[in-house]
């Protein structure tokens, strides 16, 4: 049928032989670094060798300092996965959500209670070289910060990682499609919402704004997300750029489905996959998405690749 090329999600928790299910999202699992190992021989066998890692520490505070040691959570993630399997290419979130007690995506303003730009800035070089230093192949920054990809292409270059490319999350709009995916990573924030880094949907001439002025910081791959609701602008960037194109096909949009498929309401398997065709279609690149298991066995197992 076509021909895409799919990053899988996966979340990890420490502990031992850990895979919990999350309500929100069936066949969406938090696992420990064994189980991630496991996982990867399973997705290797099909055919997917490109991941993405988001992490859920133990402890959360309010500069996310776990992603910033070298014992965290993502960096032993990282490089328990390359020891064991150094063919899968490992791409690592980077963001503080998922690490801060406040659970937003940057350090905070305690009086004023709002993300500060630029300390969030100085922090996210340090957790990309914690990143890089334990072994990951491409770093992909989610946090919205402005600034945020001549920051890393500096702080990577100067510290002997330039080879290392940056897939921006660069048009990322504020939206309730996150909801599900929040309940896995622990990620909701405790106060607010994320409106004042994250885009307006309504604004189609700043998505594509946002993501040319991300190519001309020096970003190797853009991204739209969410997915459905924007293939418009997801071929706009397409026209207006000349990076590959990634779409991040997000949690609510994998819930739904997989909820009308638990209710016997749709064919789960042709409307999947004329998603996926809709996404290349409207210029995708790559796709980012929890369906990529089902999809690659169903089109290896019906010859249609
Ligand atoms: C946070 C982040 C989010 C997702 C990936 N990284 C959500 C958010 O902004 O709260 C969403 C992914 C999904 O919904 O599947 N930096
Ligand atoms: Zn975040």
């Amino acid at each position: 049928m076509f021909s895409i090329f799919f990053i899988y999600p996966l979340f990890i928790k420490s502990g031992k032989d850990l895979k919990v299910e999350i309500n929100s999202t069936p066949g969406v699992y938090q696992m420990s670094i064994d189980n991630i190992i496991k996982e990867c021989n399973e997705l290797k066998k099909l055919g997917i060798y490109s991941i993405i890692l988001f992490g859920i520490p133990d402890v959360k505070d309010s500069v996310g300092s776990d992603s910033l040691c070298e014992h965290g959570i993502i960096a032993s993630a990282v490089r328990a996965i390359k020891e064991t399997h150094p063919d899968m290419f490992v791409v690592t979130d980077l963001c503080f959500c998922e690490y801060t007690d406040h659970g937003h995506c940057g350090i905070i303003d305690e009086v004023k209670q709002t993300v500060v730009n630029d300390a969030t800035l100085e922090l996210s070089a340090q957790q990309a070289l914690v990143h890089a230093k334990a072994g990951a192949d491409m770093i992909a920054p989610s946090g919205m910060m402005d600034g945020i990809i001549t920051t890393l292409r500096t702080a990577l270059d100067e510290n002997n990682f330039p080879h290392i490319p940056i897939m921006s999350y660069s048009t990322k709009f504020a939206s309730a499609y996150y909801g599900p995916f929040r309940d896995v990573a622990e990620s909701s924030p405790s106060f607010g919402d994320r409106r004042s880094y994250q885009m307006n949907p309504a604004n189609a001439k700043e998505a594509v704004a946002e993501s040319v002025e991300d190519e001309k910081q020096g970003a190797d791959i853009l991204m739209v997300k969410p997915a459905l609701a924007y293939l418009d602008i997801v071929r706009e960037i397409k026209n207006a750029t000349s990076l590959p194109l990634a779409v991040y096909n997000v949690s609510g949009e994998y819930s739904m489905l997989k909820a009308a498929e638990k209710a016997g309401e749709i064919d789960y398997e042709k409307v999947m996959l004329v998603t996926m065709l809709g996404f290349k279609r409207a210029g995708a690149d790559i796709i980012i998405s929890y369906h990529a298991k089902e999809v690659v066995k169903l089109m290896a197992c019906k010859g249609i690749q």
